[in-house]
């Protein structure tokens, strides 16, 4: 799966990002996608090659599956016991929380360590929901709330889930989905140990600290081996880098080592740019702006202006899905309009075309509409046109 990178290139309006975000969206929530635009890099507190790197991560799954030692079941008991504070003092502590587990086949209390009260806090765990607690390093998990209250309300938020089956205490087998750069950041945690494992747990809860270079190669050890073992198994996704001529020389390179690893995304750029300036250079000039040896790797694909008959579906597609009416002349005419100018400015103008309609007390828009809006607006054509005419009004 190494390396493979993929280029749009086409003049703007033409679908570049429509594309991605319908790949986006057919890969669904399971296979990371990372979208981001290449001025982005450009960030005064961040390295640009961090940024890069950081979105490079996120752009890479990984899907673990662990056999835990768990305890779960339906709470039916949550009891915090206190103590008078050991320390002295008014103040009282937990010293210790009880709690009641149900499951299909039985029921089992439990006396746990307060660390653990303030894990069940966090998760907002109350009597009826149905929990998970690992044995080893007692992280809580939240399944849902358990069926036999779904009846309690007609309209809720929440999710229910059945009963555990089987014994409260049970070895139980734990899918989970991260990125690399969740492991990062998991690691990166002072208090992080060696093993990438037992801190997936702790995810949720991201802090600002230093993730190095070599933090991330020994990640990429650790994550190697669990392959190896077929504990884990890596989801390429899609680093989408949007308008990628914005990205410098410097950038680029780092990229192309980048996508030379064996653990690499599928990466997809944008760009509307002919042969330009490469950024962070003076005179090398490249087709798309983008280093010749980068190029070089590259699938190109030429994206095209949108016929006519093209905008017209485009446009009762858009229609349709924001609910509003259009009649077929209506459609014409407002293709005719984005085949001048943009398909971009022609979906713009439904909205407005839309009030028109409502205005002359009509549910449905007609070719008066679209050109009585498109003579109140101007698309970007005309609109400098406009200026060039009256140079004394603006220069
Ligand atoms: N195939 C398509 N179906 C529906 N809408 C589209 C399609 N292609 C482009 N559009 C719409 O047209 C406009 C311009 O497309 P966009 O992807 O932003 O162009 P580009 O990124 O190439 O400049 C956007 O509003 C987008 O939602
Ligand atoms: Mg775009």
């Amino acid at each position: 799966m190494a390396g493979r990178a993929l280029l749009l290139a086409g003049p703007p309006g033409t679908g570049k990002t429509a594309i991605a975000m319908a790949i986006a969206h057919e890969l669904g929530n399971k296979v990371p996608f990372c979208p981001m635009v290449g001025s982005e890099v450009f960030s005064s507190e961040i390295k640009k090659t961090e940024v890069l790197m950081e979105n490079f991560r996120r752009s890479i799954g990984l899907r673990i599956r662990e056999t835990k030692e768990v305890y779960e079941g339906e709470v039916t008991e949550l009891t915090p016991v206190e103590t008078e504070n050991p320390m002295g003092g008014f103040g009282r502590t937990i010293s210790n929380v009880v709690i009641g587990l149900k499951t299909a086949k039985g029921t089992k209390q439990l006396k746990l360590d307060p660390s653990i009260y303030e894990a069940l806090q966090k998760e907002k765990v109350e009597v009826g929901d149905v929990i998970y607690i690992e044995a080893n390093s007692g992280a809580v998990k939240r399944q849902g709330r358990s069926d036999t209250f779904a009846t309690e309300f007609d309209l809720e938020t929440e999710e229910y889930v059945p009963l555990p089956k089987g014994d409260v205490h049970k070895k139980k087998e734990v899918v989970q989905d991260v990125t690399l750069h969740d492991l990062d950041v998991a690691n990166a945690r002072p208090q992080g140990g060696q093993d990438v494992l037992s801190l997936v747990g702790q995810l949720m809860k991201p802090k600002k600290t230093e993730i190095t270079d070599k933090l991330r190669q020994e990640i990429n050890k650790v994550v190697n081996k669990y392959i190896d073992q077929g504990i884990a198994e890596l989801v390429p996704g899609v680093l989408f880098i949007d308008e990628v001529h914005m990205l410098d020389l410097e950038t680029f390179t780092y990229l192309h080592k980048s996508l030379e690893s064996p653990i690499a995304p599928i990466v997809i750029f944008a760009t509307n740019r002919g042969r330009c300036v490469i950024r962070g250079t003076s005179d090398i000039y490249s087709p798309h702006g983008i280093p010749l040896d980068l190029l070089d790797r590259l699938m190109i694909i030429q994206t095209t202006p949108y016929k006519v008959a093209e905008i017209e579906q485009i446009i009762k597609l858009r229609a349709q899905t924001e609910g509003l009416s259009i009649d077929e002349e209506a459609v014409a005419s407002l293709s005719e309009v984005g085949s001048k100018t943009t398909l971009r400015y022609a979906v713009q103008l439904m909205t407005p075309a839309f009030q028109s309609a409502k205005v002359n007390g009509r549910t449905q828009i007609i070719k008066e509409d679209i050109l009585e809006v498109n003579d109140l607006f101007l698309d970007a054509k005309r609109s400098s046109e406009f200026l060039q005419k009256s140079s004394k009004f603006m220069k």
